[in-house]
């Protein structure tokens, strides 16, 4: 949940880290740290709670003679106790020598820190500061021992990354199931615990595994596996990855939004011939050879909608039992293994915790694993069987919406494959394709249509409760919906089918209480009509997303008109205008868009 960056510079390293911490204000985090040691051992150490821009002020304003070279800035996410400023990282030991950043969590903390408490004082509640006197405890000279004798005491998931004042020009760094990457560019070497902190500065990295121990010495690094030294190549970065710089918007969040239609190729490039109507994927001919019954996929959040259209895609479309799962639902119940079954793994970050879990809980049993990624080198696109990545460039905001535009493409694609190895007709093919490949002008169009729905969204960012009423396929386009509005306006809200308004929404709704029904064509229409006419009877308010056509005009208070396209393909018609709906509404709300409350781009503590 929160961010470690280290390294070992030759010049003065301050001015770099607090330009990176600026570039983390996106993400939500209790507190922050910064700490620097000179040649000659002075220390350096800055912190603040909350808002990292107050942290990256207090340095730049601190007076300071000497060159520190060694640095250490984290963001913290409390797992452990309160937000406090005793609490905040880096801790250090006893003596003042080892100061220690940490990510995740010290599972055996409680009674590590009863035995230390015998030798030394703690002053935070932390489970993170028994890393610091467990190095003291331990150290016996060589930093490389002590470091393997520590992380054979402490339990369950770290990245650590250490300073030692005696030795000003050494970093030390493990990890065990939190991400960590060495960054390298032409002269110099850093270590981040997120895929995205460096790949704008960097051109090459390496990904470290589980208890590898890199030493960062005068700009070398070296990496151990215990305490013997492994070589491992340097991986190629393409520079693709820009620094996030706000266009013409007001949020970066809606920069994303806008950038659906630009990078919208990428997913079917090299993979969909819209000209022939043919599918040409290594990693989808491999999917078809296996025998494949039935499909379980499992994911969180938005990517969790995304999963829900897919379900009607494989039923419909390749007549294959689909079922999506949360993933801590998942992870919790009963597994029964099944070697006819696929199981697929979707998420943006590629270090959702609880996915990640379940990844490798499915993998101990031996099954097919699939998994869709937008971040190449995260830890988990690493762990699965077979993989498509979604190549929606680094979203880096964290209200998901151009990745899961990126994770439907990649959805119907594999349906489609699977589908016209099983049974569909090939004409129904090539119009799927054909509408698919028309869908970069409808996003475009869909866009520059942003200040009505800013209108719209103005008119009711009063409300305090919404529904979103959907049929069938339209589900998880409605879930999304309310997903979004709560975690970037925080209104309450509710999605449901309309199908059941007769069973008890009704009795919820009222003029505070505004209903939205998603009333596409060739989804119930007809059906969805009579139940607006329920509602309208009651002369309460109705906002509806439509396919444009002109019964029964005159029951809406508002609309929100979406192109005529196959069925299908509805789910991508109707998301842009939900997105910019609950991005106007915050913004109307002086919410803070680009970083919701209490919210983290990735989740990657259980
Ligand atoms: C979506 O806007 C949220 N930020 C959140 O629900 C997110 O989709 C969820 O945490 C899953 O993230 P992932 O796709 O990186 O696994
Ligand atoms: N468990 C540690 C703490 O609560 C680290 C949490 C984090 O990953 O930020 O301080």
């Amino acid at each position: 949940m929160c961010w470690i960056f280290a390294y070992n510079w030759k010049k003065d390293s301050i001015p770099f880290l607090v330009e990176w911490l600026k570039n983390l204000e996106y993400r939500w985090y209790d507190s922050a740290w910064v700490v620097w040691v000179s040649e000659n051992g002075e220390v350096f150490l800055e912190k603040s709670i909350w808002r990292v821009s107050n942290l990256a002020t207090k340095v730049e304003l601190k007076k300071r003679e000497l060159k520190y070279n060694v640095g250490i800035a984290h963001t913290r996410w409390a797992t452990h106790w309160w937000v406090t400023e005793s609490n905040a990282h880096p801790h250090y030991s006893e003596n003042k020598r080892f100061f220690v950043v940490h990510n995740w969590i010290i599972e055996n903390y409680k009674e590590l820190r009863k035995s230390l408490e015998k030798k030394y004082k703690f002053y935070s509640e932390t489970d993170s500061e028994v890393v610091a006197k467990l190095l003291e405890d331990l150290y016996d000279w060589n930093m490389l021992s002590t470091i393997h004798k520590v992380t054979k005491t402490i339990v369950w998931a770290y990245a650590l990354a250490i300073i030692d004042k005696k030795n000003p020009w050494v970093l030390v760094w493990t990890k065990l199931w939190s991400p960590m990457i060495i960054w390298i560019n032409d002269k110099d070497i850093f270590l981040a615990s997120d895929i995205n902190a460096l790949s704008w500065v960097a051109n090459e990295f390496v990904q470290m595994e589980d208890n590898e121990v890199v030493i960062i010495e005068n700009g070398n690094f070296s990496i151990f596996s215990n305490l013997s030294e492994v070589c491992r190549d340097c991986e190629k970065i393409e520079k693709n990855q820009k620094k996030s710089e706000k266009w013409k918007y007001d949020t970066f969040t809606e920069k994303e939004i806008h950038e659906i239609p630009e990078v919208i190729e990428n997913v079917f490039k090299g993979r969909i011939n819209f000209e022939t109507k043919s599918i040409h994927n290594e990693t989808l001919e491999d999917l078809n050879e296996h025998d494949i019954e039935r499909i379980e996929i499992i994911a969180s959040g938005s990517s969790y909608f995304a999963w829900q259209v897919w379900t009607y895609w494989f039923r419909e479309l390749a007549w294959i039992p689909t079922e999506v799962r949360i993933s801590n639902e998942f992870l919790y119940d009963t597994f029964i293994p099944n070697s006819k079954t696929l199981y697929i793994f979707m998420s943006q970050s590629g270090e959702t915790a609880d996915v990640r879990e379940c990844l490798k809980m499915v993998k101990s049993k031996w099954c097919l694993t699939f998994w869709i990624v937008n971040v190449v080198w995260s830890t988990i696109a690493r762990m699965c069987d077979m993989w498509l990545f979604s190549h929606a460039w680094a979203e880096i905001w964290v209200a998901s919406t151009k990745n899961i535009i990126w994770q439907l493409w990649v959805l119907i694609l594999m349906a489609l494959s699977l589908w016209m190895k099983r049974n569909l007709q090939y004409s129904r093919g090539r119009e799927i394709m054909e509408e698919l490949s028309n869908l970069k002008k409808i996003f475009e169009k869909q866009l520059e249509k942003s200040k009505d729905i800013k209108k719209l969204a103005k008119k009711y960012s009063d409300v305090k409760s919404l529904f979103f009423l959907w049929r069938n396929l339209l589900y998880p386009v409605a879930s999304e919906w309310s997903l979004k509005l709560k975690e970037l306006s925080y209104i309450h809200s509710e999605s449901y089918s309309s199908w059941e308004m007769k069973h008890w929404p009704l009795a919820l709704v009222n003029k505070d209480f505004l209903c939205i029904f998603l009333n596409l064509k060739w989804v119930f229409e007809e059906k969805t009509a009579s139940n607006i006419k329920e509602v309208k009877a009651r002369n309460w308010i109705v906002l509806w997303i439509i396919t444009k056509w002109e019964d029964d005009k005159e029951l809406y208070d508002d609309t929100i008109e979406v192109p005529e396209v196959d069925k299908v393909v509805t789910p991508f018609v109707a998301l842009i205008p939900v997105w910019l709906f609950a991005l106007h509404t915050a913004t109307e709300l002086w919410r803070d868009v680009d970083k919701p409350q209490n919210l983290a781009k990735s989740v990657t503590v259980e």
